[in-house]
């Protein structure tokens, strides 16, 4: 029989899980990653297979993931490793967990970095409240932070340091307290900031550039990113979703009705970044294509600058994207740390936390480095899909575009053919027959063929 409680700790209610895993969901890759691939990859065109991708892969391994987990209720490789004992499923599949171990210090490091960046603006913020000098020019300013190493790694070490302290403290105490304002605070900021995109004039234009494709612009580079983003936004293969759905209740939930929630929240999000930041990208005469990672931290504080209030906004603003960074980056590290504390001992589970968090942070360094001191360090340019990537860019290719949707593949195979059509029906028993079928057959061939051609498409 099938556990009902993790020795972990367990949402407290189903509301609490999807908060939790939407506070998972949102974060860097929706407000800052988002607007800027969608900028640097055509509009349209990359929104459109972005949104393809979340319907026709990410929702279905989302509701895997968090299945597995229910059914599980350990860290990923231990479940894996009791399923395989339990129905006998292979050895082998175990593999995903420790893939999404590494992708989720590889990720988290420089995850951190950029975590950091939004501290550092926020704290820039306060010290204008006080009657500090503003800004001045964005872009001066975005760049003399990134020239400068011990800056990056101070602000990388604030939130590397704030992202361990609420995984040390467990399921109840560390993550659910986090996220219970936080989100729908940060949900009223960006309304506002839409809000404030309509006062410019601009809409339009930006609405255009958001959603009408341009299929010239399709490529498969432009599908890999859109896939990587489907599965970095939704926090997807690297068993995040799995580690929470372990500590998931069942009574009276259905798996793909808080799926669904969650999914919603999480593109919704998306889209309204994109109509808050292009309004004020086009009116203040920057160009909303080819934009890069500086994107908002360019574009946002001219509009601060600008509104009445500005400075209470733009403080607002940051703080609010570095706690939806946090409740992110947590997601990163639960699933390591849950493996760490069943390895040696509960009582060790900040000790495991702050384990993983120091590998991470080290790792982080690399980022750092690759912005300023190292920035020549690039893959020569034009060999291939790396060509012109510094550090940072290799680990977050190798990561979010390559390892995710690798593990994400894995998943649904592994819920389709290795799980038994008994096991999933139990744990999916609310959704209709045909709903079940289509979802299974999608598990199975559907998901996995499209990120293999996309892979494929992406190496050859
Ligand atoms: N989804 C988060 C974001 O969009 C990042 C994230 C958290 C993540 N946990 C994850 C990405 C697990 C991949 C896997 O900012």
């Amino acid at each position: 029989m099938e556990k009902t409680t993790s020795i972990h700790g367990m949402w407290s209610s189903r509301l609490m899980f999807v908060l939790a895993a939407a506070g998972s969901a949102v974060g860097l890759g929706n407000i800052w990653r988002f607007p800027y691939l969608t900028s640097d990859n055509g509009g349209g065109a990359f929104v459109l297979v972005y949104l393809a991708c979340i319907a026709v892969v990410g929702l279905p391994i989302l509701i895997a993931e968090v299945l597995i987990g229910r059914r599980g209720r350990m860290s990923p490789i231990n479940t894996l490793r009791k399923m395989a004992k339990e129905y006998g499923t292979s050895r082998g599949w175990v593999g995903i967990g420790w893939l999404g171990i590494v992708a989720g210090v590889l990720i988290l490091s420089f995850y951190s970095v950029v975590g950091g960046w939004t501290l550092h603006y926020s704290w820039l913020y306060v010290k204008q409240l006080f009657g500090g000098a503003p800004l001045g020019d964005p872009s001066v300013a975005f760049r003399s932070l990134l020239s400068d190493p011990l800056e990056l790694t101070f602000w990388h070490a604030v939130f590397m340091l704030l992202t361990t302290v609420v995984v040390a403290l467990g399921v109840e105490k560390g993550l659910e307290r986090a996220v219970r304002f936080l989100m729908p605070a940060l949900f009223v900021l960006l309304l506002l900031l839409v809000g404030y995109g309509f006062t410019t004039g601009h809409m339009g234009e930006a609405a255009t550039f958001l959603f009408k494709p341009d299929f010239s612009r399709i490529s498969g580079g432009v599908f890999l990113s859109a896939m990587g983003q489907a599965f970095f936004t939704l926090s997807l293969g690297m068993a995040t979703m799995m580690t929470y759905g372990a500590y998931l209740p069942r009574e009276g939930i259905s798996i793909p009705r808080v799926v669904i929630a969650v999914a919603l929240t999480d593109t919704s999000v998306a889209l309204l970044a994109g109509l808050a930041i292009f309004p004020i990208v086009i009116a203040f005469g920057l160009e909303p294509a080819g934009g890069g990672p500086g994107l908002i931290f360019n574009s946002l504080p001219l509009a601060f600058e600008a509104m009445p209030l500005g400075t209470m906004y733009g403080l607002l603003f940051f703080g609010l994207l570095a706690i939806a960074a946090w409740t992110s980056s947590i997601s990163l590290l639960e699933p390591g740390t849950a493996f760490l504390s069943e390895k040696f001992g509960l009582k060790h589970r900040k000790g495991s936390a702050l384990l993983l968090a120091g590998v991470s942070w080290a790792v982080g360094l690399l980022s750092v480095l690759s912005l300023n001191l190292w920035s020549d360090v690039k893959v020569p340019a034009g060999v291939n899909v790396l060509g012109g990537k510094n550090i940072m860019d290799l680990i977050e290719f190798l990561a979010n575009d390559l390892m995710l949707p690798l593990g994400g593949m894995l998943i649904a195979l592994f819920a389709g053919w290795a799980l038994s059509r008994t096991v999933l029906r139990e744990e999916l028993s609310e959704m209709p027959e045909w709903l079940f079928v289509v979802l299974r057959w999608t598990l199975r061939i559907v998901a996995p063929l499209l990120v293999l051609a996309v892979l494929a498409h992406a190496v050859i």
